[in-house]
């Protein structure tokens, strides 16, 4: 596979800098900046102190922005309804980086947790996760996910097709409960990244066509071991303007309002996408303003029929954990590629790669680098940064100024990676998966233990396995 010569030499977005050790606003945690020696810190951690202690490649997560994000998303919604009389709720979307630790922070901010699968579901409970305050999601959930779901007690089921409606209810049935469900439907808006365009068919694996509303509610409200709590919809992620989720909330609304012919609902699910800025050059909107702009939305469609705004769910991942990761990784070879009589670019090898970033050779992702170890006053040089994996479109930084003088054992720092980095990240090659560690106040502990190659090959049937010592006593 060659991504390359397809690519752009050097994308039109990406300006030579003034400075290529400066760390961009918006990009890296609010906590990153250099010291006197030039080297970076992160929670008041210096990379270099990181290195010495947990190795490369590391995962770093500034656990007070996470907190603050959740906090802060947390509050826009709430004062985005408070300006209607309207409730709100922030689940985190458990998908976007999940650990113990992390459930603990954003439950300990007051948000609710979404949850994807049965492992995510054990996390989040084994964490301290009220099951009440969880949400299940899956086109495919298993019979044992939904047995689960059940019996410890999650607050919704999302629901997404007329077969698990029907495998859920003899689940509750049998059980002898009530399940809570969420109509997981399609608004038509599909969001493309900084826009959106409307459809009126999707054909995609979620939810429930919208003109089936009607119909799939009303069965679920034939079954009386569910209880139907409201419409769910996600439109898609990275989503940078207000109009798409605006436009999909008042489409929502219309269907809802239609629906409560048949009684109360009590709940809307708008879904989560909410975007960030990988690079200077993206510009997503303020939170506060989505959130003002979407609960808008829906105030003036339920007021235009006369129904009380119903609690308002929302459900960010991205938005809550990306710019709080930072990825480090040690430089292992620099090579000048002549692309063409104009351009050179600068290889430079890192020991990670897609393994613990996937989403440039699964997305086209963009993202930005700097030297974390020191400042350089070098020129820039057009650089690409990629990983030590066995693919041509293994790649971390697609394109990114660099100090020219680059070089092995520098340490290099990949910002705004805390959202689908870890929770993408493979054994591709065999190479084990980074630690994550948190870093706080001068301090940094590890969330989550690396992989050894021990840890893979006690995996493989065919190696035999040392037998466990057996302890002494005496
Ligand atoms: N709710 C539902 C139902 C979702 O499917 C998702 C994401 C979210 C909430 C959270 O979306 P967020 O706020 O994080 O954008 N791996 C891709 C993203 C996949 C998102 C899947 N669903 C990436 O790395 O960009």
């Amino acid at each position: 596979m060659s991504v390359s010569s397809d690519r752009p030499s050097s994308p039109e977005w990406l300006a030579v800098p003034d400075d290529a050790n400066a760390l961009a606003d918006g990009v890296w945690p609010d906590s990153a900046d250099r010291d006197a020696d030039g080297v970076l810190h992160v929670g008041g951690v210096a990379v270099t102190d990181l290195r010495a202690r947990f190795g490369t490649p590391l995962y770093v997560l500034d656990e007070s922005l996470v907190r603050e994000r959740a906090r802060r998303v947390r509050e826009a919604f709430r004062s985005a309804g408070d300006r209607h009389g309207a409730q709100t709720r922030v689940y985190y979307a458990s998908k976007a980086f999940l650990s113990a630790e992390v459930v603990r922070w954003v439950t300990a901010e007051g948000l609710h947790v979404d949850v994807a699968s049965g492992g995510e579901l054990a996390v989040a409970l084994a964490a301290g996760a009220a099951p009440a305050r969880l949400g299940l999601h899956g086109n495919n959930k298993l019979a044992v996910e939904l047995e689960q779901a059940v019996e410890v007690g999650v607050g919704s089921v999302i629901v997404d097709s007329p077969i698990e409606i029907e495998r859920l209810a003899a689940v509750a049935e049998r059980r002898g409960r009530v399940q809570e469900v969420l109509v997981r439907v399609n608004s038509g808006v599909h969001a493309e990244t900084h826009d959106f365009l409307a459809t009126a068919h999707e054909d995609q694996k979620f939810g429930f066509a919208l003109a089936d509303a009607d119909a799939v509610v009303a069965r679920i409200r034939e079954l009386p071991s569910l209880r139907f709590a409201g419409l769910h919809c996600h439109i898609g992620s990275q989503i940078f303007g207000a109009a798409g989720f605006a436009e999909s909330a008042a489409r929502l609304v219309e269907v809802h309002a239609r629906l409560r012919a048949g009684g109360e609902i009590p709940v809307l699910n708008l879904g989560g996408g909410f975007g960030i800025a990988y690079t200077s050059v993206d510009d997503p909107t303020p939170i506060e303003q989505l959130a003002d702009r979407i609960v808008d939305a829906v105030a003036r469609e339920c007021g235009a029929r006369g129904i009380p705004i119903p609690t308002l769910a929302f459900e960010p991942g991205r938005a809550i954990v990306g710019q709080a990761g930072v990825t480090l990784y040690e430089v292992g070879t620099v090579k000048p590629v002549r692309v063409s009589d104009e351009l050179e670019r600068l290889y430079v090898s890192v020991d990670g790669g897609m393994s613990d970033n996937a989403r440039p050779s699964l997305y086209g992702a963009q993202y930005a680098a700097r030297i974390a170890s020191r400042t350089s006053t070098a020129a820039p040089a057009l650089a690409r940064v990629v990983g030590r994996h066995c693919e041509s479109g293994d790649i971390v930084v697609d394109a990114e100024y660099l100090p020219g003088d680059v070089t092995p054992g520098d340490l290099l720092a990949v910002p705004a990676t805390g959202a689908y980095c870890f929770s993408l990240a493979s054994n591709y090659n065999y190479v084990p998966r980074p630690p994550v560690v948190a870093v706080r106040d001068g301090q940094a502990r590890v969330i989550v233990r690396g992989e050894s190659i021990a840890d893979l090959l006690a995996r493989d049937a065919g190696i035999p396995q040392k037998p466990v010592p057996i302890e002494e006593t005496e």
